[in-house]
Parts: structure tokens; sequence; C-alpha cells
């Protein structure tokens, strides 16, 4: 949802953003941008298409400043071409601003902007930002103080950065539904919509929260709120490496995060096991929780479906799962004994965070399962349990999936402990087969190297037009991220369902040009999955089936197997993802396919 990136310091911004753009292309990449301070102008560069266009111009382009910003667009008002790529500047051409959200009042600015004759390059809800600025700065007494005023004038979601000929060797930043984070250098300083944009140069940062604006110069941050009140806020440092958001090696991020999903695992549950044998959670009580409601989007909702299962199953709190985005448009009842879960990898997906403050609103209290340190969904949220996935830089979410669900797994197991349903035994041996997961996946990639197996059965499959994907139990959710996976990077249209509910529709499409996916590991509904496979056979389907070594009858029925180790079965979603994250993966490097950048997606979806 559009990328920014700003710098202030001693070597030349110019580097310094394209490099940080290219660590936030996952969050738009239809066009991208760049506005540099020099003396007496600023200099602007901005082109349609992926960033690698912009590095290639700007190579031949000798100019230095220590001030720039830059940005990466994902459209949202008006088409993906030069105009109206960011940065926008100002009638005058001493104020650029990039921008990330959606100004609802835009059109009606404009009307007022080109009535006092300010002329618009672009179809952008951006350019008013600064044209209103610009108007402002006429009668205001600083830069500053017309920077607030614009801002207040503004409906919607933003986070801007702003520089400007009238502040040398500044950079004016502010936010409202819109993530923003300020890095921390020595004698430079940045600014970004993600962390991993100056990773390489610093991991202490300051988030900004919504209403706060700062002043960003070499040597100093100052922070205020949007009445001009200084503030004071607290540094963060990550505990990330940039060794994690670079791609080691890997030809694409999403196979680089396939594999890492061993050590994220395992990291995970040892970055929680403290928290979760304590039997406490800050800010919950969990004696008094007598419903779950599991709110997220796409693959962390998928994700919160295996949760319900691992919940209902191990401490008998009813739990549902919601969509974000339908949740916060209808009544969700809520007593005050009803704990939200939110589940987001970003911690800034607007519709989730939303949820997450209806809930709030409601008097419900919001524990949130997140991947980002400092995000709003982090700093909102009553209760944080952290997944420890590192930076995912790719947009097909992999290694953030499974260790929500260990997450999950880890959390319902305190809820039945701490209620009476586990014993502390039961706890015990359950959290050690958890601790087996993660050799397990490493054995899986890299010892039985089945990774081989699933690259030649997606070679077979990777001109099919369809695909269906069917599991049961805790597997049916997997069937519907399996689906979510190929169609998202490989734009093959592909359904998951749970298998038992094939012949009330979905058995109609099956014929020999269709592939079915089946989930059919160990477990209580192996058989009824088995029967299901032989009603797609009887239909001259193929049929590709993840499973474990010697089950006989899936072996025989099927056209294709793909062999996982195999776990308790309440795990087995953990494992079983695994092969169908790296079919989709194959399948779409074969159809050439920009795997970690797939078209019209982005990383973080920030705005509804
Ligand atoms: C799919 C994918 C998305 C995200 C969804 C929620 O591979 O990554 O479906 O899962 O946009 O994002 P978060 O978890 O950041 O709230």
């Amino acid at each position: 949802m559009c990328g920014i990136v700003g710098y202030v310091g001693k070597d030349n911004a110019k580097d310094v953003i394209v490099d940080g753009l290219k660590r936030l292309e996952y969050r738009g990449y239809d066009s991208a941008g760049i506005a540099l301070l020099l003396e007496n102008k600023i200099f602007v560069y901005k082109k349609r298409g992926k960033i690698r266009n912009l590095e290639i111009d700007l190579r031949k382009k000798q100019v230095f400043s220590s001030t720039g910003i830059g940005h990466t667009r994902w459209a949202t008002h008006g088409e993906p071409n030069d105009e109206n790529a960011h940065p926008h500047l100002s009638c005058d051409g001493k104020i650029a601003i990039v921008h990330n959200g959606i100004i609802e009042n835009y059109s009606d600015l404009r009307k007022e902007l080109l009535k006092k004759g300010h002329k618009f390059l672009s179809d952008t809800d951006t350019e008013v930002i600064v044209h209103l600025i610009e108007e402002e700065f006429k009668t205001a007494e600083s830069f500053l103080g017309a920077f607030f005023k614009g801002l207040k004038k503004l409906r919607g979601s933003f986070a801007v950065a702003v520089i400007t000929l009238h502040e040398p060797e500044t950079i004016f930043v502010a936010r409202k539904d819109s993530p923003l984070v300020i890095g921390l250098g020595d004698g430079e300083n940045f600014v970004a919509s993600d962390v991993p944009a100056f990773l390489p140069y610093t991991n202490r940062v300051v988030f900004l929260d919504d209403f706060e604006a700062a002043v960003i110069k070499s040597d100093s941050v100052s922070i205020f709120d949007f009445a001009g009140v200084k503030k004071e806020k607290k540094e963060v440092t990550i505990p990330w490496s940039i060794s994690q958001a670079e791609k080691a090696g890997y030809k694409h991020f999403m196979l680089k995060e396939i594999n890492e999903q061993p050590r994220a695992i395992s990291d995970t549950v040892s970055g929680n096991y403290k928290l979760i044998t304590d039997g406490k959670l800050d800010g919950i009580d969990l004696n008094k929780i007598r419903r779950i409601q599991i709110v997220a989007c796409g693959t962390s909702y998928h994700a919160g479906l295996v949760g319900k299962f691992y919940i209902e199953n191990f401490s008998n709190i009813p739990t549902e799962v919601d969509y974000a985005s339908e949740y916060r448009y209808r009544n969700p009842v809520l007593t005050e004994d009803t704990l939200v879960v939110s589940i987001t990898q970003s911690g800034e997906t607007a519709d989730t965070l939303a949820a997450m403050r209806l809930a709030k609103e409601k008097g419900a209290k919001v524990l949130t399962v997140c991947n980002v340190i400092g995000s709003t969904a982090t700093r909102e949220a009553d209760s944080v349990i952290y997944t420890y996935a590192g930076p995912e830089i790719s947009v097909a979410s992999t290694k953030a999936f499974t260790t929500q669900l260990t997450v999950l797994f880890m959390l319902s197991l305190l809820l039945g402990r701490e209620r009476g349903v586990l014993d502390s035994s039961e706890f015990d041996r359950r959290l050690k087969l958890l601790m087996e997961v993660p050799g397990k996946i490493e054995s899986f990639l890299n010892v039985e190297r089945e990774e081989e197996v699933v690259k030649k059965i997606a070679l077979e499959f990777y001109r099919s037009k369809d695909a269906l994907y069917l599991g049961r139990h805790v597997n049916y959710p997997i069937a519907l991220e399996g689906a979510l996976k190929l169609k998202e990077i490989s734009y093959i249209h592909a359904e998951g369902y749970p298998a038992g509910e094939m012949k009330h529709g979905p058995i109609a499409l099956i014929d020999e040009n269709v592939p079915s996916v089946f989930v059919a590991t160990e477990g209580k509904v192996l058989e009824k999955i088995v029967s299901n496979i032989e009603e797609v056979k009887a239909r001259k389907g193929k049929v590709i089936s993840v499973t474990n070594p010697g089950i006989k009858e899936v072996y025989e029925l099927s056209d294709y197997v793909i062999n996982v180790p195999e776990v308790d079965e309440f795990l087995s979603p953990i494992v079983n993802v695994v092969p169908l994250q790296l079919f989709a993966y194959y399948i779409a490097d074969f159809l050439g396919y920009d795997v970690d950048q797939p078209r019209n997606l982005a990383k973080s979806v920030t705005v509804e």
C-alpha cells in the first residue's frame, strides 16, 4: 500500500532512498519516485513501473543531496503513470510530498484550491496535500505551522513526508491511520513506512502514533501532536538483522522464507515459552474468558480458522472466526468476557485494526498475534503475543502463517491448562510435540528432498487453468491456504473446500483437466478423505495428495503423492502447508511470474 522513505544525513540521500525503496517494494510496485533537496530547487524524478527502472535512470544523474524523500506506489486514485507517481510538487516547486493512504475529501479540497489558482498535474488525491500546505504557508508564521494547518483539513488516512526549500535539511512527517517509523542514526536520521527500509543503517526506531508529526534533521528528531505540542517518545530497538531482509542466494524471498520456517517456528516457540508456561497474558484475566472471537484477513484469517480448532479442542472455549473486513461492519455481539484475538503479520492491516478498535469500543479485551514489534496492532492491543518469523518480504505469506499457527497452538494449551481442561502433563506433552515440528519440516525440506518431488509435479500442472484444494478438520483451512497461495502468485483459478462439501457443488467442476490437491495425512478423518479421493477419481479427476509415508489407500488412489513426515494430527497443518507453498511457488516460477511481487497485490493493506 505504498512505501515511503526519507533520509537526512551525511550520505547521498539518493542512494539511501533508492536502496530503502527496494526493500519496501513489496508495499506497491506500480511506480516509484524520489525528491531531493538541492540548494535552490527540488529535484524530482519519478517513473511508472518498478524501482529498477527508476534506479537505472538515476544512475545517470549526477546529483548529490543530504535530504530527500522517495515513494513506491500501489495506485488508489489515478492510473499508474509517470504523472501520478509520487513525489508531487507545489505550484512554486518549493515543496515536495510523498503519501501513503487515501484522502477522502480530496475532491472538495481540490475544487477550493483550483478556485484559488492552484494547478494540478496529476489525478491523485495526494497532490491536494502539497497545494494545501503551500496555500497555508502564505499566511502561517512558520512552515511547521502551515504543515499542521494543512493536515487538520484532511479526512482519511495518511502517512506523509515533506521536504521544502523553506526549511533546508529537514523532513516533515505525520501520520493518521497509515504506518510511519523513524530510524535513529548517528548524524543521520531516516523515516519509512516499515523498518526494513533502513535496517542496514540502524535498528533504533521511534514509531509514530496517529495524529503525531515529526521534524527530522540529521542531528535531531522532534515529535509533536497536531496541535503543535511537543511530545516525548520511547526509542525501541528492533531485534532484526539485515541478512534477514536479504535473499541470501535464493532466487526469491518466498523460497527463502519457506526454507526459513524451521528456524522461525523454533524461535517462536522459544520466544514465547516463558509466557505460555508462566500462564499469564498482560492485561487479560484468563479466568474471565467465556468466548473468543478471532479477526484477521487473508492468510492470517486461515491461521485463525485453524486456531478455532485448537482453542475449542484444548480449552473448550467457544470460538468464532471472522474476516476483519466483515466484522467491522456488522454488529458483533461482545460481552466483557469475550476475548478478541486479532492475527496480523504486519500489524498494520486497516480492516484488522478497525475490527480491533470496534471490539475495544464495545468493551472487549483484545489480544494480538503479530510479527512486527511496535506496529499499530501491538500498540493498540491490550496484550501481544509475537511471532518470531523475522521480516517477511515476499507478498505471499509463508513463515508468518506457520508461526501464527505455532502461537495459536501455544495459546490454546495455555488456555486449556488455566481452565483445567488440560492437566500439566498433557500440556507438557503437547508442547514437546510442537517442539518436534521444526525438525520435521527441516527433514522434509533438506533430508528427504521432497522439494524436488513438488517441483516435478508443479512442472506437470503449471499450465492448468483451475485447481481444487480439499482437506478436512484441522486441514480444511490448509486447503483454503493452498488455494490462496496458488491464485495469488500464479494467477491460476483455485478453490479451497472442506472435502466433505465437495458433493454439494464443487464436484461438478471435476474433469480430467482440473487437478485436485488433497491434504490426506493421518488423523481421525483420514478414511473420509480417502472416500473423497475415490469420488474425484470416479470422475476422472487428477489427484495430487499430500500424505504420510505408508498410507496405502492414498498411494493407490492418487496420481501424484507428496510425502510429509507424520506429526500429531493437530500439528499437521503446520507441516502440511509447506508443500502447498512450494507447489504454488514452483508453478508461478515456471510461468515466469514475479513471485515476490504478484500483480495487483501489496504486502501491507493499509487501506480499506
Ligand atoms: C497472502 C497474504 C495476505 C495477508 C493479509 C493480512 O499471502 O499475505 O492475505 O495475510 O493481507 O495481512 P496481515 O497478516 O499483515 O494483517
